[in-house]
């Protein structure tokens, strides 16, 4: 019981999208109808701006770290904070308050993997803002971060739950970067500081 409260309560807090409340404080807009669609940091940079993007990013970040952490605590073991973690970021993707139309979930696992596995997802991210810095595809680094997470956490020996978790997070950026993939391998991708979706 209070394990099905714990997912249920990350999957609510999951599906807040920063982006969406944020875009339509500062301009009146609904993020999701402007630049690439998605609710997220890296829209939300190319339409309103470091700032807000900074504040949308930190904050979805934070909710993946709050459902680990509450399904830690509430419960604890290997597989419920796990299960929280997974819960939020499918909240962010596809959230309950804004007809289930959310963002690609990338800050929300980061927040999720920094809290799981710290080590794993510090050097995963240290190569995707790598690669995001010599091609400018934010897009690109967000899966190469995704694919590398259950590749350092398989090496690195986590538990099995973690592993899990990873792959299950792996098959949900990638599909939620479908349209990106695309673009990607058609030389259409948006690059980090083009203004136009
Ligand atoms: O995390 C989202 C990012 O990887 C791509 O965002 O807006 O360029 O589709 P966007």
């Amino acid at each position: 019981m209070l394990e099905a409260a714990a997912i249920l309560i990350s999957y609510l807090l999951g599906s807040v999208s920063f982006s969406i409340l944020i875009a339509k404080w500062v301009k009146g807009i609904d993020i999701r109808n402007h630049g690439s669609g998605n609710a997220g940091a890296t829209n939300t940079l190319r339409i309103l701006g470091k700032g807000p993007a900074i504040a949308v990013f930190a904050l979805d970040i934070a909710k993946g770290v709050a459902a680990v952490l509450l399904g830690k605590f509430m419960v604890g073991g290997d597989w419920l904070p796990v299960l929280c973690g997974l819960a939020a970021i499918a909240g962010h993707n596809w959230p309950v308050w804004f007809g289930f139309k959310g963002g690609k979930g990338i800050a929300t696992t980061v927040g999720v993997i920094a809290t799981l596995a710290f080590l794993p997802a510090l050097i995963a991210g240290l190569i995707a803002i790598a690669s995001i810095a010599l091609t400018r595809f934010v897009s690109l680094g967000s899966l190469i971060f995704a694919a590398l997470t259950p590749v350092f956490i398989w090496l690195m020996d986590r538990p099995m739950a973690l592993l899990w978790a990873s792959l299950v997070i792996c098959v949900f950026a990638f599909v939620r970067h479908r349209s990106n993939i695309v673009k990607l391998m058609q030389g259409r991708e948006n690059k980090l500081g083009a203004r136009k979706g």
